[in-house]
């Protein structure tokens, strides 16, 4: 164990293994929901799939939960398509863990695991991360290959990421992140930073080198809470330049935004199926859990998003120009609602007469859809 760890590292990291809160809970089936559909798509076809756990922990939590190597493990092993899936690729999972006595203990889970089927492949590897991870890069780059299809999830307690890694991850092949963005850590910072005292100067430091410049003191500006988390997360994602992030926000003791799990891919299908994660993990579509609830409780009636803003966005849309269903569909895409939650609220508004469908109403056939003048919505 690194003894001359800082205390207060010391502290969050016992605390973290020694119970299993509503966020660890939320992350893993994140991980679990995502990994699940992942799995299937890239594993049909790639020849071989790796899931990276950059920050990978024991394995087990002292309570007995799962820590997320094993959760993505079990995602694989547990999955109703596995033998189909291995008969077409083959799939790494490499864990990588700093603390000799963790990856001591995570050894030890995968070893009770026994003999894996031979297409899965683990390595639980000792040593900081950005060092294994930057000798792969090199190396891709001296033979001029790219990386097999990737979903790296990168858990740190801090926010000492270097931004410049994450860039050339996502460029160095179909590579997925998933980030533990330590929010309330970056805001803290980003305050101190301004002064101009010793630590002050190194908070600075930090946040240039995760943001890749010092675009941060005036891109996240805003004094609404929310806001200010999603300006963060959106120069993130510019600036390692992957063309989607969606984020799921935890929130802490006192309801205020803790960290964010920000997943980036350049790929449509893995937008889509994140959103549709994230709503299974928060159906009421707030996209946030909160730490308070019990991670064991099971939800008996799944509460129903509220679609009323999802009205006014689509007879917005249509009120600009008739629109078809797979154009209302592309331009979704960015918004946090789901396809579903879109059909609904058209099937709403075409009952209600406040819009009109031409063309079958099904998805297949790609409808368009208009205003009717008398509707009164989305005029503003
Ligand atoms: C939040 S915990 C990881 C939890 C794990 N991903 C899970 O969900 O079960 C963070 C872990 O990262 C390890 N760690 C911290 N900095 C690291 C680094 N630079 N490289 C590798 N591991 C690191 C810590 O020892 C700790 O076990």
């Amino acid at each position: 164990m690194d003894d001359d760890r800082p205390r207060r590292y010391v502290k969050v990291d016992r605390a973290y293994w020694a119970g299993y809160s509503n966020l660890q809970h939320g992350k893993h089936e994140l991980i679990r929901h995502y990994l699940g559909g992942w799995f299937a798509k890239l594993g049909s076809w790639a020849g071989r799939v790796v899931y990276v756990d950059t920050h990978a922990g024991r394995g087990r939590h002292a309570s007995g939960e799962l820590g997320s190597p094993l959760v993505a493990l079990n995602t694989l092993l547990k999955h109703p398509h596995r033998d189909r899936l291995l008969k077409k690729s083959e799939f790494v999972f490499w864990f990588i863990e700093r603390d000799e006595q963790h990856l001591a203990a995570l050894r030890g889970e995968l070893e009770a695991l026994g003999q894996l089927p031979e297409q899965v492949r683990t390595v639980a590897q000792a040593g900081n991360c950005f060092d294994p991870l930057q000798k792969v890069l090199e190396s891709l780059r001296e033979h001029g290959s790219r990386m097999p299809p990737a979903f790296i999830f990168l858990d740190p307690y801090g926010f000492k990421l270097p931004g410049s890694l994450l860039r050339d991850l996502m460029k160095a092949g179909r590579v997925e992140l998933l980030v533990t963005f330590m929010w309330r850590y970056v805001n803290m910072a980003i305050a101190q930073a301004k002064e101009k005292t010793q630590s002050g100067v190194k908070f600075a430091e930090t946040l240039d080198d995760l943001f890749e410049s010092a675009a941060w003191r005036s891109r996240i500006v805003s004094d609404e809470p929310a806001d200010r988390a999603k300006q963060a997360a959106e120069l993130l994602r510019e600036r390692i330049g992957a063309r989607w992030f969606t984020n799921l926000s935890m929130l802490g003791e006192n309801e205020a935004t803790q960290y964010l799990l920000l997943h980036f891919t350049n790929h449509d299908a893995g937008r889509d199926l994140m959103k549709s994660c994230v709503r299974r993990i928060v159906p009421h579509g707030s996209g946030r859990v909160r730490k308070r609830e019990d991670p064991r409780q099971g939800v008996l009636i799944a509460p129903e998003p509220d679609l009323g803003p999802l009205r006014s966005w689509a007879c917005q849309r249509v009120s600009e120009s008739p629109c078809h269903w797979s154009e209302l569909g592309r331009l979704l895409r960015a918004e946090d609602w789901l396809e579903s939650d879109l059909w609904e609220v058209l099937k709403q508004l075409v009952d209600e007469g406040r819009i009109s469908c031409e063309g079958n109403f099904s998805r297949r056939a790609d409808p368009t859809f208009r205003l009717n003048s008398l509707s009164g919505e989305g005029q503003g």
